[in-house]
């Protein structure tokens, strides 16, 4: 199915078509179905949000709960009994738990401790860029956009920097998206093994407390007893998580439609001020995180017009939201002087209680490796201006990004 007579199923069914350009079929549902039943997860009734006003709405209504534990029996269903050891973190929680774990990292993300960064990821940034091949043409995403999230996480996080590679490759593979015996097995070896090395570091900077994170975490938890070994595990599971492909793929969708949109360029290299709000721009025109993660309904509710049963499962497209033409005038236009884009319009890093904890970092991440790349690389340009992006194809979206991103 290639069409867009049938959007409901051209979205969950992620035809090529559907990945390489997703906006037409959302446009379609937010006309003709913005509360739209789609294909159950494992048996269990899911509908598809994609207006705005809906979607947050949705993003901060308490009946809609990210309480994995709570929805125990719809939970076990889809991911089976074995992931649960990593999953006990704020973004399975609802309050109190979810304002308890949150206040314990919240301090490490504030945008002032945020800014403390700025050198640090410069030089990061410029470490990558020195160290880029010259061999041509460069996937930006693997030789850039990949690693710089994944250094500033684990060092924020404290884990050493000869454990990186390991740590990022288990990492890599319990995010994996894929539903099949051999992926889910896979995705078993690798969280234990995160989970053992978690407890061996936990271990080590309980002996040698450093300036970081999972220092912090650890006295909370020595201290006032405040977190669970499996809790402070999670969260420094979810940070990770969190604050490495979402950015990789912000920073690749960002160049590619920078470098597609050449006078949108321009104007960003003409004024450099422009950075901050072009970024913004880009979470909305291209965000990385297409769909919010699953949410329950704990009590049958009304969206839109639409009944959603107790027990079913929400999912919020936040990228067609970021495109609904009731809140942005000309959404499908790429412009980076967009007024009134204010920080809090769009919902690329979500809205409400769950709101991304590494906005800041984030932001300031993209907008230092945007900056450098351009201009160092003044001549940079798409490897094959002829050829098609190639798009992230999964069972379904969660993640809006490339897979490669060749340029010379
Ligand atoms: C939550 C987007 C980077 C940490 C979220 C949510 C979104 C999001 C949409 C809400 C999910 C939901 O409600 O279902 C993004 C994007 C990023 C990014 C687009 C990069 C461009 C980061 C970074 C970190 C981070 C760098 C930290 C190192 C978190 C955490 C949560 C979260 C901890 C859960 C917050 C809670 O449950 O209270 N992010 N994120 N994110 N993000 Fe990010």
């Amino acid at each position: 199915m290639t069409s867009v007579d049938d959007p409901a199923t051209a979205a969950e069914q992620c035809t090529p078509a559907f990945r390489r350009d997703p906006y037409p079929v959302y446009a379609l549902l937010r006309e003709t179905a913005p509360v739209c039943p789609i294909r159950p997860r494992h048996g269990i009734e899911t509908y598809l949000i994609t207006r705005y006003e809906d979607a947050r709405a949705a993003l901060s209504d308490p009946r809609l709960s990210k309480d994995m534990y709570g929805a125990m029996d719809s939970y076990r269903r889809i991911f089976g009994d074995s992931s649960v050891a990593l999953d006990d973190h704020m973004l399975n929680s609802d309050p109190p738990k979810h304002t308890r774990l949150r206040k314990l990292v919240s301090s490490g993300f504030t945008p002032r401790r945020v800014e403390a960064l700025r050198p640090h990821i410069q030089n990061v940034v410029n470490t990558l860029l020195d160290e880029a091949p010259t061999r041509e043409p460069v996937d930006l995403l693997a030789v850039f956009a990949f690693p710089l999230p994944i250094i500033v996480i684990c060092e924020l996080l404290g884990v050493p920097e000869a454990d990186r590679a390991k740590v990022q490759g288990w990492s890599t593979t319990v995010a994996q998206t894929g539903f099949s015996k051999e992926s889910k097995l896979a995705q078993q070896r690798a969280e234990e093994s995160l989970y053992a090395y978690f407890s061996e570091v936990i271990g080590d900077k309980r002996e040698r407390p450093g300036e970081d994170l999972l220092s912090a975490l650890i006295e909370a938890r020595d201290e006032s007893g405040t977190l669970t070994e499996h809790e402070m595990i999670s969260t420094a599971f979810l940070l990770m998580f969190a604050g490495h492909k979402t950015t990789a793929y912000l920073i690749g969708n960002a160049v590619h439609q920078l470098l597609t949109h050449p006078d949108q360029l321009r104007a960003v290299r003409e004024d450099p001020e422009l950075i901050g709000p072009a970024v913004e721009e880009l979470l909305r025109y291209d965000g990385s995180v297409e769909t919010a993660t699953f949410r329950y309904a704990t009590e049958d509710l009304d969206i839109a017009g639409t009944r959603i049963p107790r027990g079913a499962l929400v999912q919020i497209a936040l990228n067609s939201a970021n495109r609904d033409p009731l809140k942005f005038d000309a959404p499908d236009r790429f412009d980076v002087t967009r007024p009134g884009n204010a920080q809090s319009a769009h919902l690329g890093f979500g809205h409400g209680i769950h709101y991304c904890l590494g906005a800041s970092l984030a932001r300031l991440e993209t907008r230092i490796a945007l900056t450098a790349l351009f201009e160092r690389f003044p001549e940079i340009a798409p490897a094959d201006p002829a050829r098609e992006a190639s798009w992230l194809e999964v069972p379904f979206p969660a993640f809006r990004g490339l897979t490669e991103l060749p340029v010379v």
